[in-house]
């Protein structure tokens, strides 16, 4: 995005123009704001010239500001042209899609080629602890909105890794923000089937230039029992077979609904604590292929560990990142997925909780670099989907921007793992 520059280059020379007032004698004040005060022509020019070698700035000739001014008048647009409108857009106006990317019509219009879409699942009725994550779509797209393009010079962990030299939203690929899967909060079982037919409408679409027949998701949550109509979507779009799981998480999220959900009903035993469990029974996850990364809060019962074995999970716990080293973590889950088709899932409470605002909040966590070095390094997985979940940004809530910028910065990192696979 070369908004920024553009802009304050245009902030810059409003400001000399009446920094230089003193020096010259103005017709009228109105006019020289409204009208033409003061051309840029003559400056590009010169800069030109410079550009070119034909002028030097030597101190025989110094140009003096009042003279810049006579002899470089402001050419403002006509009064009725409306083209710059395109183009100068600060980035902290306009309706805010994530990081400024398109917006497309995913559930309504089928024809739509999408290569990558970014969707919303705004719901936080299968939370145990702290609700607020049905704000959190928005809160990732609020927080996303100084990205939208460049090289940066940390995506990637090497200077000649792929990633380094790729901008993810230039790449070629369609990505499209598709707004949010319209999810009732009065009844959870309604809500979350309507996120599997949001899901399975966007993976249906055929994509324009990826090597993928189907569109591919990431989904801004929402609490975590989302993940589990996301990957069933996914798991049915990509061929059927179980997928290996990469979860980020303080918690194992594989929890016994019996044990999590406390027996009330089959209802309370799918929850945000439970999902895992089921996408195992269901033949989601790839197992002893899969794992949880920052696992440090504590089990429920002794049993957790061996049922979380069974579910198919190995674990890398928030102390092992001491030990392994963020790129170790990374070459560790990579060798676990494999060549293996990919699903990852990114709890917000992987993070510390000096940092971000979640569902259920542990010490102990990781920072950002380590998470955004983890990611990095697994450059060249088999991503068919990811999301983000347990984004806590509700309103009239003080010192919060943390927590989206945070959570669109690991979206960032996501859409860059997805399509660096995916061009040249
Ligand atoms: C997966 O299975 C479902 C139903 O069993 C089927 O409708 C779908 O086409 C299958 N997906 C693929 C990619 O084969
Ligand atoms: C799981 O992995 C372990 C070692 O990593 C291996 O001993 C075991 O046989 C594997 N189990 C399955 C079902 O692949």
């Amino acid at each position: 995005m070369l908004f920024l520059p553009l802009l304050f280059g245009t902030v810059i020379e409003a400001q000399a123009v009446l920094q230089g007032a003193g020096d010259y004698e103005y017709s009228s004040f109105i006019d020289d704001i409204f009208g033409e005060v003061a051309g840029a022509e003559a400056l590009t020019d010169r800069n030109q010239q410079i550009q070119l070698g034909q002028l030097s700035l030597s101190v025989e000739s110094p140009v003096s500001a009042s003279s810049i001014f006579r002899d470089n008048k402001l050419h403002l647009p006509d009064n009725d042209d409306l083209s710059d409108f395109t183009k100068y857009i600060p980035l902290y106006s306009g309706i805010v899609t994530f990081a400024h990317i398109e917006q497309a019509d995913c559930f309504f219009d089928p024809d739509t080629k999408i290569d990558v879409a970014i969707v919303g699942a705004p719901f936080d009725s299968g939370v145990s602890y702290i609700p607020g994550a049905r704000f959190g779509p928005n809160g990732v797209r609020q927080g996303s909105r100084r990205l939208g393009g460049g090289l940066n010079p940390i995506r990637g962990n090497t200077p000649d890794s792929k990633l380094r030299k790729l901008d993810p939203y230039h790449s070629g690929l369609k990505i499209v923000d598709c707004g949010d899967v319209p999810m009732t909060p009065f009844d959870a079982r309604v809500a979350l089937n309507q996120l599997y037919r949001g899901e399975r409408a966007i993976h249906k679409h055929r994509t324009a230039t990826s090597h993928y027949d189907n569109t591919r998701i990431i989904s801004l949550g929402g609490d975590h029992t989302t993940t589990l109509m996301n990957l069933r979507s996914a798991y049915e779009s990509f061929g059927n077979d179980s997928l290996a799981v990469i979860h980020f998480d303080a918690h194992i999220d594989t929890w016994d609904p019996e044990v999590l959900g406390g027996g009330i009903s089959k209802y309370a035993g799918l929850n945000h604590g439970t999902f895992l469990h089921y996408a195992s029974e269901l033949g989601y996850v790839a197992k002893n292929h899969s794992i949880h990364v920052g696992i440090r809060a504590p089990y429920i019962t002794e049993g957790d560990i061996k049922h979380d074995r069974d579910c198919g999970f190995q674990k890398i716990t928030s102390k092992d990142v001491d030990i392994l080293t963020p790129r170790g973590v990374g070459r560790k889950i990579k060798e676990v997925v494999g060549d293996r088709k990919v699903y990852l899932t990114f709890d917000l409470d992987t993070f510390d909780i000096s940092y971000i605002n979640s569902g259920t909040l542990e010490a102990a966590g990781l920072n950002s670099r380590e998470v955004l070095t983890i990611l990095d390094e697994l450059e060249g997985i088999d991503l068919v989907g990811c999301d983000i979940v347990e984004v806590n940004t509700p309103p009239n809530s003080v010192g919060l921007d943390n927590t989206g910028l945070l959570a669109a910065q690991v979206v960032d990192s996501l859409l860059g793992l997805m399509v660096v696979t995916d061009v040249n």
